[in-house]
């Protein structure tokens, strides 16, 4: 059984996360790993994050709000982790690169490795210098013109027209964003990864799915779009900056005062130190060498679009550049990185200064946390951008989870309450020809074909897909309870139309139970409410275990007699009205930030 390491991107602890972040990086990931704990078992899954919490626009950032730079990221760190938790996204460990222990040491460490192996080279070059400010300037604090395709408004280090990686120095009319003054060359000393090197030592023939020590999961086109591009034509990356906070350099380096290492180059190695992390406080501290360094490990990065050149190219490299250095061991490579595109709200970006962005409190105060999960994953950006739209949650919310999930559990588990005093009625022990077309009815069939596939897509990585398969099979349970019609045949006198009654309804609360862990990595406290509900019915089954049912196969006939627990609705429907009005919100609070 292989053991799976899985990461979502550390998100910079710099302001808010969003619904965007969370549908790219968190959401699918969380989903991914409550199903292989439930699949595979929690010992074999560990989910690590944390905050990124160096770099130079937290540095500034601080600076403007005149507050200090723990003190800055402190607060970020609680506010995100409170979004995760209305969300129900669950880690099992959230550190962050300035508050986890062994973070800097293991980044050092990772810097000195490199340098002594030859991956990594110093430079003295010219970089651009705010004379007004009296700093060298952030890649990300110019702004100027691209070299390649001439959009005015390009960053230092990319553009954000065409998405090429821009060299500072080749800005055209460079304007520094801290200041507004125009910044000149002048010479500093910094540290180069050397990516082509560490591309012909194995970076090369890992992406290309050839060294058999580390396979690779087939990469999603949107990942071979980004990378095959970048791979034709690599060069050298600075990963030293002259900054105040941050990974300082190794001691005794000289040239090295006042620099700390980029914070692309220590943020992935947060999720190796967040391990360590994590390790020792289970009392094993080596424990972290099994996730990292087992060669059955498969290492699994959820990220958005913009972080794929990271975690295909720049955090591999650096893994592979350790070669034996730690305990003579090399690192496990990237085995998947289902990279997700950008999603939106209403047809724009997410944009918190702009006014265009959901408000968390007020979210969570009106909807079902589970109704946002699934609606995300629904409409998840996997390979397109694509959009959170108010009219389409309503859609989920209302048609899909209402209508067809909870919907399902009120009116079967209702009717056992009314008609059969709770409990399972007994099922036909040598069964007549109507019975056994009950029991092979072509709709649950559906449902068994629909509830296997799940598995599938997850593994695959392809959420929408679970999502559309969960709601058809629930799609075809309600169908099979119209087609029986047990209210009519339970007062029925046809000969077999109480035994057809009562096949129906031991067939729905076997489904309610399976549904009740087919639908728990998407919406897990549903899936709790689901299984009060179902009472004595849930016991057949470990909450926490899939099954084996990833082959269509109808649930076994539960034992007559189980008594089932309270009916609850499992969601509400979301009015017009408030549609409406979040609508009217959002475009006031966006035209309250234009003016
Ligand atoms: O883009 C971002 O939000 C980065 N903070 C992601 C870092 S991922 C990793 F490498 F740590
Ligand atoms: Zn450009």
């Amino acid at each position: 059984m292989p053991r799976y390491l899985v990461t979502s991107a550390l998100p910079y602890a710099n302001g808010p996360i969003h619904f965007g972040h969370v549908a790219g990086a968190y959401l699918p990931a969380d989903v991914y790993v409550r199903y292989l704990k439930m699949a595979k078992g929690p010992e074999n899954v560990l989910y690590v994050c944390g905050t990124d919490e160096h770099g130079v626009a937290i540095t500034l950032k601080a600076e403007q709000e005149g507050v200090g730079y723990r003190a800055y990221v402190d607060r970020w760190h609680s506010e995100i982790r409170s979004l995760f938790d209305r969300f129900g996204i669950e880690f099992d460990t959230f550190s962050g690169t300035s508050r986890c222990a062994f973070h800097a040491d293991a980044s050092r460490k990772f810097f000195s490795v490199l340098l002594e192996r030859g991956f990594v080279f110093a430079k003295t070059e010219k970089q651009w210098f705010s004379e007004q400010s009296a700093r060298f300037l952030p890649d990300r604090y110019l702004q100027g013109g691209c070299p390649q395709c001439g959009f005015a408004k390009a960053r230092g280090d990319e553009c954000p027209d065409c998405g090429s990686w821009i060299d500072a120095r080749e800005l055209q009319n460079p304007v520094s964003l801290i200041d507004g003054s125009s910044p000149v060359l002048k010479a500093t000393k910094h540290w180069f990864l050397d990516l082509p090197k560490l591309q012909q030592a194995g970076l090369d023939s890992w992406y290309r799915g050839n060294d058999e020590n580390h396979p690779v999961h087939p990469w999603k086109p949107n990942v071979q779009g980004h990378v095959q591009a970048m791979l034709r034509d690599l060069h050298a990356r600075p990963i030293t900056r002259d900054l105040p906070w941050g990974v300082k350099l190794p001691e005794g380096l000289e040239g090295a005062e006042g620099k700390v290492l980029y914070v692309w180059f220590d943020a992935p190695i947060g999720y190796i130190s967040a391990t360590m992390e994590w390790a020792a406080a289970q009392g094993t501290p080596d424990a972290w060498m099994d996730w990292w360094q087992k060669e059955d490990t498969r290492l699994v990065h959820f990220i958005g679009k913009d972080n794929i050149a990271f975690h295909v190219v720049v955090f591999p490299s650096m893994l592979l550049g350790q070669e034996d250095a730690w305990q003579g061991k090399p690192f496990v490579m990237p085995w998947a990185v289902p990279a997700n595109e950008f999603y939106n709200l209403q047809g724009r970006k997410f944009n918190t200064s702009s006014g265009w962005y959901l408000d968390n409190d007020s979210f969570f105060a009106q909807y079902n946390p589970d109704a946002a999960r699934f609606h995300v994953l629904m409409s998840a950006p996997e390979t397109a951008d694509s959009e959170f739209s108010w009219p389409e949650f309503q859609v989920t919310n209302n048609n899909l989870l209402a209508d067809k999930v909870g919907n399902l559990a009120s009116r079967v588990l209702k009717f056992l309450d009314k008609r059969f005093g709770s409990c399972v009625p007994e099922v036909a022990k040598e069964p007549t020809a109507a019975i056994l077309a009950v029991r092979g009815h072509q709709a649950l069939q559906d449902a068994d074909a629909a509830f296997a596939a799940i598995a599938g897509f997850l593994e695959n990585f392809e959420f929408r897909k679970a999502t559309q398969h969960l709601i058809a099979g629930c799609t075809a349970l309600n169908q099979f309870f119209d087609a029986m019609e047990p209210w009519i045949k339970i007062k029925g006198s046809q000969a077999g139309d109480w035994e057809c009654c009562v096949e129906t309804l031991e067939r729905c609360v076997a489904y309610l139970e399976l549904l009740s862990r087919r639908i728990a990595p998407f919406c897990p406290t549903t899936a709790g409410k689901l299984r009060n509900m179902l009472g004595a019915v849930a016991e057949t089954h470990v909450a926490s275990a899939w099954g084996e049912e990833n082959v269509a196969q109808a649930p076994a006939t539960l034992p007559a007699g189980l008594r089932i627990g309270n009916v609850e609705m499992l969601f509400l429907k979301i009015e017009d009205e408030q549609i409406s009005a979040e609508i009217a919100k959002l475009e006031a609070s966006a035209s309250a930030a234009a003016e």
